[in-house]
């Protein structure tokens, strides 16, 4: 049997840094433009992000304290999920930095605002992918207790999506050229899906083609 470092979280981990985020990683990040009431443009990148459900399609971030996304989503009713890739990494990084209120990120670090169809938001014009979302929902979470933990999460559905046609192979989009990058591990760690880093794996339909050697 393999030696197991156990901690109750209420005890602490006992560990030099909290292992809970490297162990629940990679994780998928969503990189959220919205704007103001004002139209002032905005944009972060959230690794507390994911799509859970597909009929409709939905997607959710959250958000460490009422940060600026969710306070305009809050205000419009709208936000964009861009998709962060291996080339456009230092700008998704960079515009993690907390600009002043009202200035535009996208911008600030040298990506391209392109207009979107059905939300005020802009998508990245550089990235290979964006979904436009209108508001489901913001959640304010409490933990057990039912104290505030200071997190909102906000759900989004998606009402309409754009592909750079660059990675539409024969209809399907091409995760591995598109490279997307997830959080992964500690403070700087990141993960570069690749056509490499794929495999393939058919899901079985019966218990009897489960079980199968
Ligand atoms: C890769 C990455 C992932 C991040 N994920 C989150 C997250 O899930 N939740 C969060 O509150 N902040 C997250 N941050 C920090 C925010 O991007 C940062 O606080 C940003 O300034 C928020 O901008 P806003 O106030 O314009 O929304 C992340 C930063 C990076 C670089």
């Amino acid at each position: 049997m393999s030696d197991t470092h156990f901690y109750n979280v209420a005890d602490g981990h006992g560990l030099p840094h909290d292992p809970f985020k490297a162990i629940v990683a990679p994780r998928p990040i969503g990189w959220i433009s919205t704007v103001d009431c004002q139209g002032r443009g905005n944009l972060a990148p959230y690794s507390f992000f994911n799509a859970f459900c597909d009929a409709p399609p939905i997607v959710a971030f959250a958000s460490s304290g009422y940060k600026d996304s969710v306070r305009n989503v809050e205000e419009t009713g709208e936000f964009v999920a861009n998709l962060a890739v291996r080339s456009l990494a230092a700008q998704m990084n960079r515009s993690a930095a907390p600009f002043p209120q009202g200035e535009d990120e996208m911008r600030a670090v040298g990506l391209t605002p392109a207009p979107c169809r059905q939300v005020r938001a802009s998508r990245i014009a550089e990235s290979p992918a964006a979904l436009e979302c209108r508001l489901l929902r913001i959640l304010p979470l409490e933990d057990l207790t039912g104290a505030s933990t200071d997190t909102w999460v906000v759900f989004g559905q998606v009402v309409a999506v754009h592909i750079d046609k660059t990675f539409l192979k024969e209809g399907l989009f091409d995760t591995g050229a598109a490279q997307p990058i997830l959080r992964a591990g500690y403070l700087a760690d990141y993960v570069a899906v690749g056509s490499d880093t794929m495999f393939q794996m058919r899901r079985p339909r019966t218990a009897e083609e489960a079980l199968k050697p």
